[in-house]
Parts: structure tokens; C-alpha cells; sequence
């Protein structure tokens, strides 16, 4: 049995936690894999079977079997796409992704064939948090059977919680910070893979009206790139992911099978989707005079930021950047686990 758990299954990453290392107050231990789940044939599903597969598992979801962990971009017909749904979390690819990562918690805490987790938070977009949180909650409670037939395991999730994406950022930044929550008005600007998320809130009370998420963001940007040059790399997750860490890591060039393709032919396609997101925000927040601090999270953090700044260079000096933005949400997460935990045991 483990007590607090978390998982952010984004639209790029999943992100999992696996409890903090040496006692309550250690470090919180954290995992990623891509948001990739390839259908297993049924020959294939077999031969996982018989394998070591310290990259991933073979995960059965109404009675399609997918194959989901760090290996899975691998083990695909080389034609898997991130697509960017509203239904995502209603989706069997997400339920895929999520048990995938209730079967590395398990690895983790070194579990047999059988597994309770007592308290498990999950996240959801703005756009979708309220139509989707209850279904969600209910999808990831209870019983998963994971891993090839004849050969599973028996994850039982006793509770969940389903928390609003960039709160986590939050109560991370809030718990790194020893407890002391930010002061004044707090805008967090999540660029993900799938969406840009931002959330307005002074102390714990969130603007919603201010407050929203716009379903483009850096996979858009690769997106955008691939279009120009060939719009099939859409569906080959490897050759986006190059793109992705070109645009990320401002590399002058990505190579595709040998083919350099200098970024400066690109630059105005990425540019035009950021300012197509940050425009759609803008708009939604008003002015962010009344902004007292920015917090930027996520993966497109720096990117993004620097994007920002060229076009509201004052915000610059109320911006920080979280040290480590892919997991700041699944921490956050993972402390609203600790504390519905510790709640239920001063009963
Ligand atoms: N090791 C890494 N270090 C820094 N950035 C990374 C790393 N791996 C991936 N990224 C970046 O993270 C971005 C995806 O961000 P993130 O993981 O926050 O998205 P997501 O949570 O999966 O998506 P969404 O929030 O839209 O569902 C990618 O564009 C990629 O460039
Ligand atoms: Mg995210």
C-alpha cells in the first residue's frame, strides 16, 4: 500500500510521482514518459508478454491493449500522434496513459501483483476542469487491471482528487517556499504541449473570469514547422519531438534523415502561434497591471516567457520561471494528496 500519489497526464508528458525519498519531509521523487500509446496488435501483445520490458507495459483498456512507458514511441507502427482533443480525458488513450503510470507507481514502490493507493491527484485543463472532473475522478477510482493477460497486476485507487491544472504550480511554488503562500495577485501561465493554461488567483481564490486555457500550444508550434515541410511528420511522434527540442533549445537546425532544416525558415510559423495563444490570454485577462507576479510553468516556460517579454517587456521584472516547470503541477498535485491523506487520518 502507498499512501499520496500523483499523475499529470498532459498532452505531451505524463508526469507521476513516487513519494518523497527518506521520510515525510524528503525530496518528492518524480517521472516522466510520453503521452504516446500505440495499439498492440493481438500477436504483438503476446510477444510483450514473453518479454523484459523495463520500458513500458502492455496496458488493456475495453479489450484494446495499448503499449504505454518511456519505450512506447519505439514500440509504435511509427504513426503515433499526440492529437490535441477537448474529450482527451474521456478518452481510452488517456485511461491508457494513466494506468501505464499507475503501473510505474507500482514499479516504484516495488509492489507484487497487487497495489493500493490511498490518495491520488490528477489534474484537468480550465477548459475542461468543470464538465470533466467528476467523470475523470470516477474513471481513475477503484479497481485498473494492468499488464499482459495472464500476467496482471491489481492497482486499487481508494480516492481521488482532480485539481485544476496550474493550482499545482501554485501550491508547489507555496510548499517550496515553506508553507508561505504567494502575496498579492498570482497570474500562472502553464504553456503545456497541448494547451497554454493561465489562472489568475489572489491568496486561494481564483479569478475565473480572468482565467482560461487556449488548446494551442508548443505541440502546435511543431505542428506548424511540420506543415511546412511535410505535413505527415504530424503523425510521427520522433520526428515532432525534434522539432519540439529545435524550437525549445533555439537550435540553429533540426536534421530529418539526414536533411538540415535551418529554424530561421520557421520562426515566423512558431511566432504566429505563440502570438495567436498569448493574444487569446490577453484578451481574457485584461490588462495585468493589477498582476503583483507572474509564475511561469510548464514546458513551454521558456519559450514562451521570452516570447512575452518581447511583446510586454514591463512584465519581466514580475516573471519568474519555476526551476523545474515540466513537474511543478504534478508536485502541486502530489501535496494536495499528502494533505487530503493526513485530513483523513485526524478523523
Ligand atoms: N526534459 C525536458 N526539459 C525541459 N522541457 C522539456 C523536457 N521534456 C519535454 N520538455 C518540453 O515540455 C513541453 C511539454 O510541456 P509539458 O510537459 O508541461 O506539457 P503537457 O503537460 O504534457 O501538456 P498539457 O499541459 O498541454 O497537457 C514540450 O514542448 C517539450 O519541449
Ligand atoms: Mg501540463
Amino acid at each position: 500500500m502507498v499512501g499520496a500519489r500523483a499523475i499529470d497526464v498532459g498532452y505531451f508528458n505524463v508526469k507521476h510521482t513516487h513519494g518523497r525519498s527518506g521520510g515525510a519531509d524528503g525530496m518528492l521523487q518524480v517521472a516522466s514518459f510520453p503521452s504516446v500509446a500505440p495499439v498492440l496488435k493481438s500477436g504483438t501483445a503476446r510477444k510483450a508478454e514473453d518479454e523484459q520490458q523495463p520500458q513500458g507495459c502492455v496496458v488493456p483498456v475495453n479489450g484494446v491493449s495499448y503499449f504505454v512507458g518511456p519505450g512506447a514511441p519505439q514500440r509504435g507502427s511509427g504513426l503515433e500522434s499526440r492529437i490535441v482533443a477537448e474529450d482527451y480525458a474521456a478518452s481510452d488513450k488517456y485511461l491508457a496513459l494513466l494506468r501505464g503510470a499507475l503501473w510505474r507507481i507500482a514499479d516504484g514502490a516495488n509492489a507484487g501483483t497487487e497495489l493500493v493507493v490511498r490518495r491520488l491527484a490528477l489534474g484537468l485543463p480550465l477548459t475542461t476542469y468543470f464538465e470533466a472532473n467528476e467523470l475523470l475522478a470516477q474513471r481513475a477510482a477503484g479497481e485498473h487491471l494492468i499488464g499482459p493477460e495472464g500476467n496482471q497486476r491489481r492497482v486499487v485507487v481508494e480516492k481521488v482528487r482532480v485539481v485544476v491544472q496550474p493550482q499545482g504550480a501554485i501550491i508547489n511554488f507555496g510548499f517550496l517556499n515553506g508553507g508561505k503562500p504567494l502575496q498579492g495577485l498570482t497570474m500562472v501561465i502553464d504553456p503545456g504541449g497541448g494547451t497554454l493554461d493561465w489562472y489568475l488567483s489572489e491568496g486561494t481564490v481564483p479569478y475565473w473570469e480572468r482565467s482560461g486555457a487556449y488548446p494551442k500550444a508548443m505541440l502546435a508550434c511543431a505542428y506548424a514547422v511540420a506543415d511546412r515541410i511535410n505535413p505527415r511528420w504530424r503523425n510521427q511522434a520522433a520526428i515532432i519531438d525534434r522539432i519540439d527540442q529545435a524550437i525549445r533549445e533555439q537550435k540553429p537546425s533540426f536534421a530529418v534523415q539526414g536533411e538540415h532544416y535551418p529554424m530561421a525558415e520557421y520562426r515566423r510559423a512558431v511566432d504566429q502561434i505563440l502570438d495567436e495563444a498569448i493574444d487569446q490570454m490577453l484578451t481574457m485577462v485584461g490588462s495585468v497591471d493589477d498582476v503583483d507576479q507572474i509564475l511561469f510553468t510548464g514546458g513551454g516556460a521558456g519559450v514562451l516567457s521570452s516570447h512575452l517579454y518581447k511583446r510586454l517587456p514591463k512584465v519581466k521584472k514580475i516573471s519568474r520561471i519555476d526551476a523545474d516547470p515540466v513537474f511543478s503541477n504534478v508536485r502541486g498535485f502530489h501535496v494536495v494528496a499528502e494533505h487530503d491523506l493526513a485530513a483523513s487520518k485526524s478523523w
